[in-house]
């Protein structure tokens, strides 16, 4: 793979409503993470991708988007976000925003025309079907039927995820010049790139026929028919030929549910995209992203074997975005951990496990603390659209209510989107103000004050591990190096990575005791361990309860 700029940069993503508080009236806005960059910039990130910024009625927090040229007035101003460009610079950080083009707010000034006037261009810049009945049976991400209907008029419209979400009509060239101008208006600003919402939804089925019903309600999940459909590909070619070709950009685009097979066109040499996130290993507790009530047992051995396929076939095509959190997922290392979330040192093999595999390591907000999920009492204490279409879609399939608040305080978003804690005082230093979503529980205890300079910390552990992949011994080997899968124990995850002249074998033990792992033929040597000795055993390596080694062959 040719080298690229961006296959150097460490991630963290903001939460913006969720980060700082600079003007305390209980949301995060942009002058709290230019208050913060200090803090970022001691991490060791490169790059942020900050999560919607733009003016919307914040229906699902900024995805729903009512001006792309505007800053949502809770946030700051355009000025405020020049400052925040600016002064990350200086610190050598860059930054990419949330492209979000599969649809806008139903409060955005096309879609008020397209409703005022059905026969304006911009009615065409939507999906509506005229008729006294709902289309089809398709069932969109946040529950219910995709179809809205129309107030006072024989007519419905599309909305693959909200209903305050209608989605855009790509199949509308002028349309999709209009979202090009406004890609390369925000390029233009000195931005680094995007990350790109939803983008696999953009074409739909065309036949808009009804699918066989998955549900109780009668109705066929949207995924089906709405996201990764054929044809797609020339929207998405387009789309980086008007804009992103035209920039030394960088874009991750949010693509669940593409092939392995087609990796080639969305992340090979002339691909869509820089990168793309794959969910596979995201979703190994669930049946799919989208039914959180669809449980799914799994041990250390699924997520190796999930986690490996993905990094085999991201490495046949390109580079990729590697995570094990984000704005949409629920804590690390609850999910991931089980009963070890409260082991330090668990959250810590976790962590460098996903973080020296080849590709981008992305952090999400409060990762870094090993922060956990919250423990909500009641399906009012919820903010996120889908948690509550979870809740009910779950005691509609026939769970009871405590079942169903069970699935939802493990799988909700609004996990990841808690306050982030600064400190332990109330409202864990975010804000003097009562914030717009209560704090996780576990704020008095993990926060960044407790855990900065704690050298057995979570936090003081990234910020070692960043060290270590940037600026280490190994760098070149660490980013870019080739991975494959080792043979292991159960309970613990192996790979080596490597360049032609070097060879690091790194082993994650994931269990509460000790491992013992096949050694290769050949000398070793230990380069890095997360904590402890590195113990030879006459069988092998032995590895300590929940510790992460590195050996290089030598
Ligand atoms: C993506 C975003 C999610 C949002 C949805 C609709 O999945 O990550 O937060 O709700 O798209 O825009
Ligand atoms: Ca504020």
């Amino acid at each position: 793979m040719k080298k690229q700029w961006w296959q150097e940069e460490v991630v963290y993503q903001i939460y913006p409503k969720s980060f700082y508080d600079s003007n305390h009236d209980g949301i995060g806005d942009l002058r709290g993470i230019t208050e913060k960059l200090d803090y970022l910039e001691n991490l060791g990130v490169t790059m942020l991708w900050i999560c919607p910024i733009y003016q919307s009625p914040m229906d699902d927090n900024g995805y729903d988007i009512s001006d792309y040229k505007a800053i949502a007035p809770e946030f700051g101003t355009m000025e405020d976000l020049e400052e925040l460009i600016g002064e990350a610079g200086k610190r050598g950080i860059k930054i990419i925003l949330d492209l979000v083009v599969n649809h806008t707010s139903d409060e955005h000034e096309w879609f008020q025309k397209a409703l005022s006037d059905s026969g304006s261009r911009f009615h065409d810049y939507y999906i509506f079907k005229e008729g006294g009945q709902i289309p089809n049976n398709w069932r969109s991400v946040f529950g219910g039927s995709v179809w809205e209907k129309v107030p006072g008029r024989e007519e419905y419209y599309l909305h693959s995820f909200g209903k305050k979400q209608p989605d855009l009509n790509w199949e509308n060239e002028e349309l999709r010049r209009e979202l090009y101008e406004i890609v390369n208006w925000w390029l233009d600003k000195g931005i680094a790139g995007f990350r790109i919402d939803a983008i696999t939804f953009v074409k739909k089925d065309l036949t808009w026929k009804s699918k066989e019903p998955d549900g109780v309600d009668g109705l066929s999940k949207c995924t089906k028919s709405s996201r990764n459909q054929p044809g797609i590909g020339v929207f998405l070619r387009e789309l980086k030929e008007h804009t992103f070709d035209r920039y030394p950009c960088v874009t991750v685009a949010e693509a669940p549910g593409v092939p392995y097979g087609e990796l080639g066109e969305f992340i090979g040499e002339n691909g869509y995209f820089s990168m793309i996130f794959d969910f596979r290993y995201a979703d190994l507790d669930i049946d799919s992203g989208s039914e959180w009530f669809k449980r799914v047992d799994w041990g250390i051995k699924d997520f190796r074997d999930k986690i490996m396929d993905s990094q085999m076939a991201l490495q046949k095509y390109g580079w990729s975005a590697n995570f094990i959190e984000n704005h949409d997922q629920p804590r690390a290392a609850t999910k991931y951990l089980k009963d070890g979330q409260d082991n330090p040192e668990a959250v810590k093999t976790l962590a460098a496990m996903y973080f020296f595999l080849r590709g981008l390591p992305f952090i999400y907000q409060g990762q870094e603390l090993g922060m956990q999920n919250f423990n909500r009492g009641s399906i009012g204490e919820f903010d996120d659209l889908s948690s509550i279409d979870q809740y009910y879609r779950a005691v509609e399939e026939g769970y009871t209510k405590e079942e169903a608040l069970r699935f939802v305080n493990l799988r909700s978003r609004d996990n990841a989107r808690t306050p982030f804690p600064w400190d332990n005082t109330q409202y864990g230093g975010f804000s003097v103000h009562k914030p717009w979503l209560g704090m996780a529980e576990e704020y008095p205890r993990i926060n960044a004050r407790a855990q900065m300079g704690d050298k057995g910390g979570v936090y003081e552990f990234y910020r070692s591990i960043i060290r270590f992949r940037q600026k280490g011994p190994y760098r070149n080997c660490l980013i870019y190096g080739r991975i494959e899968p080792v043979l292991s124990s159960e309970n613990v995850i192996a790979y080596k990575r490597y360049t032609q002249g070097e060879t690091l074998l790194c082993w994650f033990n994931f269990s509460r005791g000790k491992e013992v792992e096949m050694l290769p033929d050949g000398g070793m040597e230990p380069v890095w361990q997360s904590y402890g000795e590195v113990c030879f055993h006459e069988n092998g390596l032995e590895l300590q309860p929940y510790q992460s080694v590195m050996l290089k062959l030598v």
